[in-house]
């Protein structure tokens, strides 16, 4: 995981890395580090253990001096704890004036660090990082090009890479290069950026780049230039960011998570922009890679995706099987590909991350496209890397994600999974077009349902502030509210770090309710009575069996249901919708609850223990 960033350019340059750090530090909060080249050409480092803010206070006493070019580093350990000597970034030889950092694990480390080792090379730290700032020192001795050198150790290393570099002697130019971990180039005017995703530089610009699988760049002030592993030039394709770089900070609100919460009325409302017309008929037109043709000899979709994404997905299952009738499974991407699972040329693989860089996702489409199925990506990062490999994306227009807890990504990601249900509904044509598009204008009612729930968070606040003490909180959901239920108990988890379990609510009686006993709080998302083939009658019937054993019952019910207030100490009530949509509402009250009992037990909540947002290990 880890964040990174580098730029060379005129502005101060440990405010660039800074606030690109701050942006990045979502993905790794262990240690800090960054290393500048001062004009009068020396390299100077400063990195400390624990979150960005422990760098900062390092740097106050300890000034770093004007620069021009720099490098930053923010970490999530995988070899070595998270100390001030294994913080990147690693300086390399016995000069010391060679300075890298890297994101990603680098595999035949143990072997390269003997083959140092062997000859004379001191390490100071636990890292494999270090390895390869050594081999690139040794061979910048012998070249004394720092390009020429670092292109000689890249093809050396086994395993998942990001890697910048800089040295005191060549102190105009940045030396990096990606393989299995993201990597996007920031373009400006006489200054240019890398980082490990646009959010490093977009307060800074909009042009960007993409780098490929395999590639090194070659940054200077005044030129980029990009190259294969294996040395040919690499045509560089621009993109514009969309993002808005106001919208990666936290403008006033307690937390990243409190405001992207409250951002899920204008990311449902993106998401859905363009796309459904005010008919209800839908417009996918970034499908284009895949063809009509290609959608009626569909025989199955698989879905691939981890944590809350995967949530998204079997939320989407519900959907596209109901509306279009194409099985569908959903997978989680770890499990995937590692159990030789059946793949035709007529299997969709729909790919969901909100990063488009966790790596079990990827490995699982890479999987997929190689054993001739085709992918569409459902992702909110351009340039991402699985937007990249994908055949087609449906890109969910929610912003930057800050908070490694997912909220207003998995909303935009529900709100894709039922504008591609009605797409391929439309075009498989089972259920009739007059009723996708009354469903389809039900989709567009959705943006102002979202803020009516977000208006009247006050309840699951209070009760999540109320239960600050709770060892375990179970949650309970049939049809579409059991994925609710398993993000519900999943936020719980992640931000309050206690005993959160989800479970269907039919399957209590097959085990489970031997959990429940005096006072365990359990949350139930109740299904809408008013469908003819409603569940209701039987998650009442789940209720009045948890009560009769002790059980604190929280309901989430639709408006309009007169009969939960009975059963249920507290009932959080949002608008009524079509049932198959009630998802995008009903979890909007979890992830509050999780956000406000985490408050009151004093914990971080943008940033909880032991996390990174982007997962970009296996
Ligand atoms: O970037 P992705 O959507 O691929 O991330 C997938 C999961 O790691 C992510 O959803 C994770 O479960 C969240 N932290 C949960 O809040």
């Amino acid at each position: 995981m880890c964040g990174i960033v580098g730029y060379v350019g005129p502005k101060s340059t440990l405010e660039v890395l800074i606030g690109g750090l701050r942006r990045l530090e979502y993905r790794g909060y262990d240690s800090a580090g960054v290393s500048v080249i001062s004009p009068s050409g020396h390299l100077e480092t400063r990195k400390k253990a624990g979150k960005l803010g422990n760098l900062v206070a390092e740097i106050e006493e300890h000034p770093l001096p004007v620069a021009n070019i720099g490098i930053g580093h923010t970490r999530w350990a995988t070899h070595g704890a998270p100390t001030d000597g294994n913080a990147h970034p690693h300086l390399g030889g016995k000069r010391q004036k060679l300075s890298l950092i890297h994101n990603g694990i680098i595999e035949n480390f143990a072997e390269l660090k003997a083959e140092l080792v062997a000859a004379g090379t001191s390490f100071s730290s636990e890292t494999d990082s270090e390895v390869a700032a050594h081999l690139i020192a040794r061979e910048f001795e012998k070249s004394g090009d720092l390009v020429t050198a670092f292109s000689a150790v890249v093809v050396r290393l086994h395993g998942a890479f990001t890697i910048l570099v800089i040295d005191e002697d060549q102190p105009d130019v940045i030396v990096a290069a990606r393989r299995n971990a993201p990597l996007v180039i920031g373009l400006g005017d006489g200054e240019n950026f890398l980082g490990s995703d646009v959010a490093a530089f977009v307060e800074h610009t909009k042009r960007a780049i993409s780098v490929g699988q395999d590639e090194i760049v070659i940054l200077r002030a005044n030129s980029v230039e990009v190259r294969s592993f294996d040395g040919k030039p690499v045509q560089l394709e621009e993109f514009t960011v969309d993002w808005d770089a106001s919208a990666a900070s936290k403008g006033g609100w307690s937390s990243f998570m409190a405001k992207e919460i409250a951002d899920q009325p204008q990311a449902v409302a993106d998401t859905l922009m363009g796309r459904l017309n005010s008919d209800g008929s839908v417009h996918l037109s970034e499908t284009d890679g895949l063809s009509h043709e290609d959608i009626k000899n569909l025989e199955r979709i698989i879905i691939v995706a981890c944590g809350t994404a995967a949530y998204a997905g079997d939320i989407a299952k519900y959907a596209i099987e109901k509306w279009s009738r194409i099985p569908v499974q959903v997978e989680l991407s770890h499990e995937f590909r590692y159990r030789d699972p059946i793949i035709t040329k007529n299997t969709l693989v729909v790919a969901i991350s909100q990063s488009g860089e966790t790596m079990d996702t990827l490995m699982a489409t890479r999987y997929a496209k190689e054993h001739g199925a085709k992918v569409l990506a459902v992702c909110n990062t351009q340039g991402a890397t699985l937007a990249r490999e994908s055949d087609a994306v449906i890109y969910t227009h929610a912003g930057p994600e800050v908070a490694v807890a997912s909220t207003k990504a998995l909303t935009a990601q529900i709100t894709a999974g039922y504008l591609l249900g009605l797409w391929l509904a439309s075009i498989r044509a089972v259920v009739p077009a007059a009723e996708l598009k009354r469903l389809g204008k039900d989709l567009l009612k959705m943006p102002g349902r979202v803020s009516q729930v977000i208006a009247g968070l006050k309840q699951a606040e209070r009760l999540g502030t109320e239960m600050a003490d709770a060892k375990s909180v179970l949650f309970l959901g049939r049809n579409v509210g059991f994925p609710v239920a398993m993000e519900g108990a999943l936020k719980l988890k992640e931000l309050a770090y206690i005993h959160a379990e989800g479970f269907a609510a039919g399957e209590l009686k097959h085990g489970p309710i031997a959990l429940i006993e005096e006072g365990q709080p359990v949350v139930v998302i109740v299904p809408s009575p008013r469908d003819e083939e409603s569940l209701h009658p039987k998650v009442i019937s789940n209720i009045q069996e948890i009560r009769a054993r002790g059980a604190k019952v929280i309901a989430i019910a639709e408006e309009g249901d007169d009969q939960v207030a009975s059963y249920a100490e507290n009932v959080i009530y949002v608008p009524q919708c079509e049932p198959l949509l009630a998802p995008i509402l009903t979890v909007i009250p979890l992830q509050t609850f999780a956000l406000a009992l985490s408050t009151a037990k004093g914990l971080d909540v943008d940033q909880p223990r032991n996390l990174a947002k982007s997962v970009t290990v296996e």
